[in-house]
């Protein structure tokens, strides 16, 4: 099985693109500072989305502004041209675009349908490799769509190619409501990896139905090394109902070092940083099983 594996930490976008109380972008830097403290290789700092449909992603210009420069993989999230014009200003080298698997849900997420969604999202594409920028591409509601229901490996499948075909950097397989289960993540993944290979593919799991642990093991058998978490298992899409939180950072750090998978995070750093985002947003719950029974005392951290 594999031996390393890549934590992508959304939680400064994902997370806190639904919270009622809006963070300054001093407050959101503060978190990824401790976040990169702990030993995050990879986080989603932010979106460049209307201020008005997602208030507490405002100022993302500023956060990226104020990033330590360092070996992290930094990101940001993109829904159209406007914002791919402010995220290339803002200096950051990897954007997330989204298209969903089914009409309604981009017609409810980003106005558009699925046609328009994927012009867009080439578009984006095409303008991210003459940029030198990365461009990542979330497949969301890979699995099941809030309002048509299940849907067809196949179409995710044909989603995947058209991206990788213009050029995408990596392709994001995301259960937005967390509606999967490990055998219908299995199903896709192993799908997804026979046709790309596990290397660019990355997985999204929001734990809504309490799977989202189950799923990354069920990817992770697939090959997978690169997962989305969130601090806290905060987020949950403000325009998908009912979708909760992603897979909890501090529960998959512990499950995967436990099974002597290398993460490269450092779980008391980690703390830290849950600390700090109690104190940022003290209204809102924050999840975690490991942070709220501690480590087993026989925990060691994989070498
Ligand atoms: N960044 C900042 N502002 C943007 C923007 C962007 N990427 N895209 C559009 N806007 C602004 C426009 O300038 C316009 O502002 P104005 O009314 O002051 O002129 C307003 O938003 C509406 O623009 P329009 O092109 O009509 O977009 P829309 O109303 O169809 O909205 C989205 C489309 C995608 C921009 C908007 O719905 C959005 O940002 N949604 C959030 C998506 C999201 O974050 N989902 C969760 C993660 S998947
Ligand atoms: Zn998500």
């Amino acid at each position: 099985m594999t031996e390393k594996v890549v934590i992508n930490e959304v939680g400064p976008r994902d997370g806190l693109q639904n919270q009622a109380r809006v963070l300054s972008p001093e407050q959101r830097l503060q978190l990824i500072e401790a976040l990169i403290a702990a030993g995050l290789p990879a986080i989603e700092v932010g979106s460049f989305v209307s201020p008005r449909a997602v208030p507490a992603m405002a100022d993302t210009d500023r956060v990226i502004a104020g990033l330590p420069r360092n070996g992290v993989y930094y990101s940001a999230l993109v829904p159209n041209r406007k914002g791919y014009e402010l995220a290339r200003a803002s200096g950051i080298k990897a954007i997330g675009s989204v298209i969903a698997t089914s009409n309604t849900f981009n017609e409810k997420n980003i106005r558009m349908s699925s046609a328009q969604a994927l012009a867009v999202v080439l578009d984006l594409i095409a303008d991210s490799k003459r940029d030198g920028i990365d461009a990542l591409v979330y497949l969301s509601t890979a699995w099941e769509c809030p309002y048509e229901g299940r849907i067809e490996a196949r179409a995710v499948i044909d989603l995947a190619a058209q991206v990788f075909a213009a050029g995408a950097t990596e392709v994001v397989i995301a259960d937005t409501i967390g509606a999967a289960d490990p055998a219908a993540t299995a199903a896709l993944m192993k799908m997804l990896v026979d046709e790309f290979g596990a290397a660019r593919l990355t997985c999204h799991f929001h734990d809504t139905r309490g799977m989202a642990l189950a799923n990354v093991y069920a990817a992770l058998e697939c090959g997978i090394a690169k997962f989305d978490a969130s601090i806290g298992g905060l987020g949950g899409c403000p325009f998908a109902p009912g979708a909760s939180g992603n897979v909890i950072t501090e529960d998959l750090v512990f499950m995967f070092e436990s099974m002597g998978v290398k993460t490269g995070i450092d779980f008391q750093k980690l703390m830290a940083a849950r600390d700090l985002l109690r104190k940022a947003i003290p209204e809102e719950p924050i999840y975690g099983h490991t942070p709220e029974a501690g480590l087993p005392k026989g925990f060691r951290a994989a070498a």
